[in-house]
């Protein structure tokens, strides 16, 4: 592959592009990078590259001649090593938001030109007549594109072969696979009184691969939301095995309702407890939850309570007449193994004459919401908007799901 990066600062350029992990991978031959001065191809007596704006204003503008001059120079190079015209990206703060898909993209050129802005702009029309993109590295504005032409280059540079050690290294790499990377420890074992995970001294590879695996995807839950949900869709969960000594029964008695109410109570207070006022969840005491479970029993819905070796940590509830799954809740003190996942698969089987079932959940329960989106249910719109002076947050709304 072949970069050119069109600047006022090729040396500021070139500096970067020689130096560490892309310096040796050049050295080598993985690929080749030039950094062309665009003064050099002004045709004025001052070599003077910009001039004040038409229609006034503040700052400066790049004119168009000699970054199209130098854009035909580098075609020209090109094109004589047999490679065709060169993509060409402009780097500016109203391009396109760059991810790791785009670096892959762009990584499949065999020539990519990018082109920096610098004072207030450039002149529109040699954007107009040479940009094949426009590309923003994010929502922030710099003084020029020297350094949003360094972050293409590199995320796009790492990705040839042979630039990384290890083949594999990018493979695994945050957002390869749509998630966040996994923490790294190094020596020493302990650090100011700080030991590092002890998985990692087992030698236990599979144990390893699982405990970096469950990490990322907690990080990417925790931080990266939008992430997380775009790799919910793509990877879906497969319902784990019901244990030995794991069941889901019909509520049928003053104490399975009793211990229904009880873990009601504990999750609900937990799921609100970011986007509610501490006085609406106190007013949500054991007998007020355990109310609406019966009054759900009375509106039609049939309620299961999970069990496992005999402890009630689970519940989940099914309406016939609608195909509504409600009341998917797992009690604090068991959530991760897995059971939320079971007991949705469970409710859903147990509406087999439906072919749409449906559920509600609220924005702003993220693990629910991904949990529905990896076991396939999507979301089909909005139902009611909370606007109550009890949500601390907002917007707090009740979404439909759809299996
Ligand atoms: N030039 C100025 N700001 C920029 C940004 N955020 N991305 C790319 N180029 C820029």
């Amino acid at each position: 592959m072949r970069i050119d990066i069109v600047t006022l600062f090729p040396e500021l350029c070139g500096s970067f592009l020689n130096a560490s992990i892309l310096g040796r991978a050049a050295k080598k031959g993985l690929f080749e990078a030039h950094c062309h001065q665009i003064r050099d191809y002004t045709t004025n007596k001052q070599r003077q590259t910009d001039d004040y704006p038409y229609g006034g204003g503040c700052g400066m503008v790049l004119y168009a001649q000699p970054i199209a001059d130098c854009l035909r120079a580098v075609t020209a190079q090109c094109e004589a090593q047999g490679r065709g015209k060169p993509h060409v990206v402009f780097l500016t703060a109203a391009g396109a938001p760059y991810n790791e898909q785009k670096a892959r993209e762009l990584a499949g050129y065999e020539a990519v030109t990018l082109v920096c802005g610098h004072y207030e702009g450039i002149d529109e029309r040699v954007i107009e007549a040479f940009a094949d993109e426009e590309i923003s590295i994010g929502d922030y504005v710099l003084t020029g594109g020297e350094l949003a032409s360094l972050v293409v280059a590199d995320s796009v540079l790492r990705l040839q072969p042979g630039v990384l050690a290890e083949e594999k290294g990018y493979q695994e790499e945050s957002y390869w696979d749509g998630l966040i990377e996994y923490p790294q420890y190094t020596r020493p074992e302990v650090w100011e009184g700080r030991a590092i995970p002890p998985v990692l001294l087992t030698g236990d590879h599979q144990k390893i691969d699982a405990w970096r695996a469950q990490q990322s995807k907690a990080r990417t839950r925790a931080r990266r939301p939008d992430l997380y949900e775009t790799w919910c869709e793509t990877h879906p969960l497969t319902v784990p095995k019901w244990k030995r000594g794991e069941n889901a029964r019909l509520i049928k008695t003053e104490e399975q309702l009793d211990a229904a109410a009880a873990i009601y109570h504990a999750a609900w207070q937990q799921m609100t407890a970011d986007t509610t006022t501490q006085e609406y969840r106190d007013a949500h005491t054991v007998a007020v939850m355990r109310e609406e479970l019966v009054n759900d029993r009375k509106n039609g819905w049939a309620l299961y309570l999970h069990t496992t070796a005999g402890r009630p940590d689970g519940l989940v509830g099914v309406l016939h007449k609608t195909g509504e799954v409600g009341r998917l809740y797992v009690a604090p003190a068991a959530q991760g193994q897995g059971i939320g996942a079971k007991l949705l698969d469970f409710a859903r089987k147990k509406l087999p004459e439906q072919e749409h079932p449906h559920l509600l959940v609220l924005n702003v329960n993220k693990p629910a919401r991904a949990l529905y989106i990896r076991m396939g249910w999507r979301p089909a719109g909005v139902q009611r908007y909370f606007t109550g002076p009890e949500c601390t947050v907002q917007p707090v709304y009740e979404e439909l799901f759809q299996f």
